[in-house]
């Protein structure tokens, strides 16, 4: 009883000290000093693919013990300030029966939604992609605010190549991104907004330097048009960095520097936080960039992490299935975590790897 008594007034004192009244308190809360959001979003057939690299089977019951391993590992609100879940995570429990959103709200950490339904095939633009769902977005809406999550995310993919990006893709994929920003907070729900730019291809960190500010400019002036309140809104973009497989890849100092630039000149200020994605860095470089991005600030805005692989490929490998790894995955994703939550003040520095 008086257990039960003790929990609820952790429960009021963990959600007041977040301030969710309001879109801007919301935004704050994500991108708190020191922490970083968790992005567990991948979808069914995502996380299969994850999963395969691990020689484990994706049922929905290993995709629980999965998920709960991560968020209930001990400390995590030390690092996290958001988690990102997809539909099946939401309406699924801790081990103890606890709903996912209901627990990382007890721990101080807010919970967001994937409400994309994918990138699919631009007619017309062969190897172009527009991401899908608006039908029905308000209402979907409604029923993720009342399973408890106070965010969203809908991801835009765009690619460098051969006359590519061409201006449809980005137009199309910045119309949906604000069309679903605006529901979003019609909803009370902060939008993140993510136009990935993919790192796929020999391009040159100059060439993502262009592209990335082509679409931030345009993405911002469709927010714009469509009335989205910029101080309610994360921004998540790629970082300015070579094609994964461009002949001479510029290092952490380049991507940093170049990184910086093109936000300060494209990202209004009223924007409280920019989180990147990490999309397809190893964990070790999304950290190196992010510190020394860090490293030059103060910044306008809040420069964090919303790392999807970048955070779990160590502690997928470290658990690879087994119950009896539970302990060394919630390990390596506490050390990554940490790792991180330094890279947000510019503290990381790479020989930390080594230590525990
Ligand atoms: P990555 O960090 O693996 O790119 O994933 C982030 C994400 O949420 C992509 O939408």
């Amino acid at each position: 009883m008086q257990e039960s008594i003790l929990v609820i007034i952790i429960h009021i004192k963990m959600e007041e000290e977040m301030d969710l009244s309001s879109l801007n308190s919301i935004a704050q809360s994500m991108v708190a000093p020191n922490k970083g959001i968790l992005a567990a979003d991948e979808s069914t057939p995502t996380i299969g693919k994850r999963f395969a690299t691990i020689d484990t089977e994706s049922t929905e019951s290993s995709r629980q013990t999965y998920r709960n391993m991560l968020f209930t590992a001990p400390s995590i609100s030390d690092y996290i300030s958001g988690v990102i879940l997809f539909d099946e995570t939401i309406r699924q429990t801790t081990n103890d029966g606890v709903p996912f959103a209901e627990y990382l709200t007890s721990l101080g950490i807010v919970p967001g939604i994937k409400v994309d339904k994918g990138a699919k095939d631009l007619p017309m633009h062969p190897g172009e992609t527009v991401t899908e769902g608006l039908d029905g977005l308000r209402e979907r809406l409604e029923e993720y605010y009342s399973l408890g999550a106070r965010f969203a995310k809908w991801r835009a993919v765009i690619g460098i190549g051969d006359n590519q990006p061409s201006m449809a893709c980005i137009d199309v994929n910045a119309h949906a991104l604000a069309r679903y920003s605006a529901l979003c907070q019609e909803a009370k729900m902060v939008p993140i907004v993510e136009p990935e730019i993919l790192m796929d291809g020999n391009h040159s960190i100059e060439t993502c330097f262009d592209v990335t500010t082509k679409v931030l400019d345009h993405v911002f002036k469709v927010l714009e048009d469509q009335k989205v309140a910029l101080n309610g809104i994360i921004l998540k973009p790629n970082m300015v960095i070579s094609g994964t497989d461009a002949s001479d890849r510029a290092d952490v100092a380049t991507v940093a520097t170049a990184t910086v630039k093109c936000l300060s000149e494209n990202v209004p200020d009223e924007v409280p936080g920019i989180a990147f994605l990490s999309g397809g860095q190893t964990s070790e470089e999304a950290t190196a960039h992010l510190s020394a991005m860090n490293e030059m600030g103060p910044h306008p805005w809040q420069l964090s992490f919303s790392y999807g692989r970048a955070l779990q490929a160590q502690p997928l490998n470290a658990w690879a299935g087994a119950d009896e790894n539970l302990k060394s995955g919630q390990d390596a994703f506490l050390k990554r975590s940490r790792l991180n939550s330094l890279a947000r003040t510019g503290n990381y520095n790479p020989q930390m790897e080594e230590a525990d």
